[in-house]
């Protein structure tokens, strides 16, 4: 009896020991920034992936997000994430140029996408997959690709026609292809952070911009802005983005793990941007502080071909083949 009280009290601490370790490791720490607020497609995207990689990794990986440039605006989290101050972004495609990778411009050439399925041809596919590739030399692994929607227009005057903008500041994203698209229009493109453009918009600053609905509404640009035209000129979609010595240092089952949490997060934030876009337009319809104005298909046809101009001076930067296997993918014709 005694001595069997002895053998579990032995067997009792060895299993102690043996536990001790891993129940006082530090969780693996996580933290991802963006710079869109965290009802938007990308906010619940982070936040989806958040809750299944903590719940599926029970506890060993805490994730912290950070929305709404909380912790850094869109040039700083790429410079940040590159040192390893943070672990996880998802930058919008657009954002890679001034990283050097050009490539990733071509995403924005005016009216490459007519519908979600034909983008998905690209991210979903091996051209979507090459071009995450080209990061790695960044010291960046793509991850995956998140849905936003179509960018429409907005500004202080209504904008029906190309000529109605020319001569306007319109605020953009940093890309070479975006101030080629709004040059082929007469407008002054201003390259600025996501976050300061509200307060640009408010002083006059600028006079609009372009961004998908729920950017705009979760910005609250519609309310410092007079008119908002659905446009659908271009799209913004987000690759997520980890530090590649990071994730190949984690734990082969723990990578194995987040691996799974980011496609069911993936699956997640794709299913709802499109209604997270459409309860946008709605919000911002009901808020009654923006006019909305809608495009006839000759004048939908006018803007298309004025903009259109710019696929073909942007093939020296994004590269011509690239443009091409673009356009056979999605089906684009330059000359429609
Ligand atoms: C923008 O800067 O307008 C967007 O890229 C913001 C975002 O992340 O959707």
């Amino acid at each position: 009896m005694k001595q069997r009280t002895l053998l579990s009290t032995l067997l009792g601490a060895v299993a102690l020991t043996l536990a001790l370790p891993v129940a006082a490791q530090a969780p693996i720490v996580i933290k991802f920034s963006h710079v869109t607020t965290s009802d938007t497609p990308k906010g619940k995207g982070a936040d989806q992936f958040k809750k299944l990689a903590e719940e599926r990794t029970g506890g060993r990986v805490k994730v912290e997000v950070y929305p709404n440039s909380s912790l850094y605006k869109d040039k700083e989290e790429l410079e940040a994430l590159q040192l390893g101050a943070v672990q996880m972004l998802a930058p919008s495609v657009s954002k890679f140029g001034p990283l050097g990778v050009r490539e990733f411009e071509v995403f924005d050439l005016p009216y490459i996408f007519d519908s979600i399925e034909e983008m998905h041809r690209i991210t979903q596919g091996p051209l979507g997959q090459a071009l995450l590739n080209k990061l790695d030399v960044r010291g960046i692994l793509g991850l995956a690709y998140w849905d936003n929607g179509f960018k429409q227009m907005s500004a202080n005057k209504p904008l029906k026609k190309p000529d109605d903008i020319r001569g306007l500041k319109l605020r953009i994203q940093s890309s070479k292809v975006l101030e080629a698209q709004m040059r082929s229009v007469n407008a002054l493109p201003q390259v600025m952070a996501f976050s300061e453009v509200y307060q640009a918009m408010q002083t006059g600053v600028v006079d609009g911009s372009e961004n998908t609905l729920s950017n705009i509404y979760t910005q609250k640009h519609h309310e410092v802005q007079k008119y908002l035209t659905l446009s659908d000129h271009g799209y913004i979609g987000y690759a997520v983005i980890t530090n590649k010595k990071f994730w190949d240092g984690l734990p082969a089952d723990i990578r194995g793990i987040l691996d799974g949490a980011m496609k069911d997060a993936t699956k997640h934030a794709n299913d709802i941007a499109k209604k997270e876009n459409d309860d946008a337009l709605e919000g911002i319809r009901k808020s009654g502080k923006t006019q909305i104005l809608t495009l006839t298909p000759a004048e939908k046809a006018e803007w298309k071909k004025a903009m259109v101009k710019s696929h073909r001076q942007m093939e020296e930067r994004v590269g011509a083949d690239l443009i091409k296997a673009f356009y056979k993918e999605t089906g684009f014709d330059p000359n429609k």
